[in-house]
């Protein structure tokens, strides 16, 4: 990698990802380490303009606090630290540190005392997001002050000699009103950054090294239909051409029309080699009875590894698969310290398959996010219901059907979740919300149909809000266009006579029902 640099120090903020993304979209790149990372680990992945320490839960003066190689603030590049990080790197620079009076949550207003670069063409007062109980106690006469509030006298400061600046407050997050500036000044005034980080030259970039890679041999990947590992194999069908093969397998647990949309776009439009397998009967007979979620979603891994494999033989001299593994599973999996070549979990994307497949992995995408795959898909001309469409779980429908799965049962959701996916995009919500679902609950409830009683089953519609699917709040949808979805599911398919919307958050509830 040859881009500016921007490196995170990840102290165990729950902001650590949301720092890296903000950085990437003002064009930065930016990668995740660990407080243990030596200065010349992070020098091979970029041209370093400069650190962030993140915030954190620990306090600099417990016995345990984590640190960091105090030679990060010697490199010459400004050195940001949010809260805990300006904390730590205060008191690495002769700063007492000490738990304040009073420990400050939520929204609070800044005073602007001196800009130096960080606050300019910022208004004097402005509100921003606080959360700690330690404070910067006493600045060594090195520092100086540049904004404060009410009660913390210093809400930022920085180094008199070395590049070092802190905010006691999270400029990454969206209630402090003016953080993205902030962070713009740090990242263009003061690292010097000249914002190199575009998906065009990522593009280019990735293409570049699929084709050094793949040399002559084939790339097998698997196509779920979503959007990570549709741009997977559009990226490297741009590199490789018919070296590419590209495997989905059907396995009757798709949406209405999915499979043939599938088809179309990657055989038709972008003349993909794609063998399309209808697995459904193998899929269905092996889930027969089945009614436990977690059962379901064993055998259906199971099947879908016997599916690809046997699907796989079939293509001579395959040397790779390429797989859609994105930056956060890269760092979840432990492996925050940015070395690219350590071991990762295998992602769920195409179904989880296992490492003894005996491919060498191709994953063009680990080293972004979720919406940063979304922009690269648009650069490369991928149509927008792919790269827009929801999250979809591996497992499909089978964990939107309480209970068993039946033929008649999927026949009904299909329906459902189809006029409710129609119903939302005609509202405009589509973009708007992050995931919908209709799940089947076979459960009789009694109703009126015409003059008689019917006892049919009920459908629940899910509609969340959320940036990364850990937590979720149940999207606002107008009680019109819940009324109209509501009435057109209970008059169109036959077997439902009820429509729910379930308003749970997570946690305590998941997104799906199963
Ligand atoms: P939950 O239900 O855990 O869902 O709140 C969080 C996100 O994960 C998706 N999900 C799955 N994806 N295999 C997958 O590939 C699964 O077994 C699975 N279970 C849940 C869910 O759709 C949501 O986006």
């Amino acid at each position: 990698m040859t881009n500016e640099l921007i490196a995170i120090i990840d102290f165990g903020s729950q902001y650590g990802q949301l720092i890296a993304r903000r950085v990437r979209e003002q064009n930065v790149h930016s990668l995740i380490f660990q407080p243990d990372v030596k200065p010349d680990e992070i020098a091979g992945h970029g041209r370093l303009k400069g650190i962030i320490f993140s915030g954190g839960p620990a306090s600099v003066y417990s016995p345990n606090a984590p640190t960091c190689d105090g030679r990060l603030l010697k490199l010459g590049v400004p050195v940001l630290g949010i809260c805990y990080g300006m904390q730590l790197g205060s008191k690495l620079l002769g700063a007492d540190v000490r738990p304040a009076e009073s420990r400050e949550y939520g929204r609070t207003e800044i005073n602007v005392v001196k800009s130096e670069g960080l606050f300019d063409n910022l208004p004097a007062q402005s509100i921003v997001w606080m959360s700690h109980g330690d404070q910067v106690n006493q600045l060594s006469g090195d520092f100086i002050t540049l904004a404060d509030t009410k009660s913390c006298p210093f809400a930022a400061v920085k180094h008199k000699t070395s590049k070092f600046y802190g905010l006691q407050f999270h400029p990454e997050v969206t209630h402090t009103h003016h953080g993205r500036e902030i962070l713009q000044n740090f990242l263009y005034n003061i690292c010097g950054c000249s914002g190199d980080w575009k998906m065009s030259d990522f593009a280019e970039d990735a293409i570049e090294k699929i084709r050094m890679r793949a040399g002559k041999a084939k790339v097998l990947c698997g196509l779920s239909g979503g959007v990570d590992s549709a741009v997977t194999a559009t990226l490297i069908h741009r590199a490789i051409g018919g070296q590419l093969t590209c495997i989905f397998v059907d396995n009757g647990l798709l949406r209405a029309g999915e499979a043939a949309e599938v088809v179309s776009t990657f055989r038709d439009h972008f003349h993909i080699d794609l063998r399309a397998v209808d697995w459904s009967r193998q899929f269905l007979f092996a889930l027969k009875g089945v009614i436990d979620p977690q059962q379901k979603r064993k055998i259906i891994g199971a099947e879908f590894i016997e599916a690809f494999k046997s699907e796989a033989q079939k293509i001579k001299d395959a040397h790779f698969l390429a797989q859609g593994t994105l930056y956060p599973d890269v760092i979840e999996s432990g492996n925050k310290d940015g070395n690219l070549a350590a071991n990762i979990k295998l992602h769920h994307n195409v179904g989880g398959l296992p490492e003894k497949l005996g491919f060498e992995l191709i994953e063009p995408l680990r080293d972004l996010f979720k919406d940063e795959v979304r922009r690269l898909g648009e650069h490369l001309g991928l149509p927008e219901n792919i790269i827009w469409r929801h999250p979809f779980p591996g497992p499909g429908l089978a964990v939107r059907i309480i209970g068993e799965i039946t033929e008649p049962r999927l026949e009904i959701l299909r329906k459902a979740d189809a006029i409710l996916i129609d119903e939302i995009k005609s509202a405009g919500l589509y973009r708007k919300v992050s995931q919908t679902l209709a799940v089947l609950v076979p459960v009789q409830t009694v109703g009126v149909m015409g003059d008689e009683r019917s006892y049919d089953n009920v459908i629940a519609i899910r509609s969340v809000d959320t940036s990364d699917f850990m937590t979720a709040d149940f999207s606002r949808i107008p009680y019109d266009v819940l009324g109209l979805i509501a009435n057109r599911i209970i008059n169109e398919v036959r077997g439902i006579n009820r429509v729910v919307y379930d308003i749970s958050s997570k946690p305590p509830a998941t997104i799906e029902w199963e």
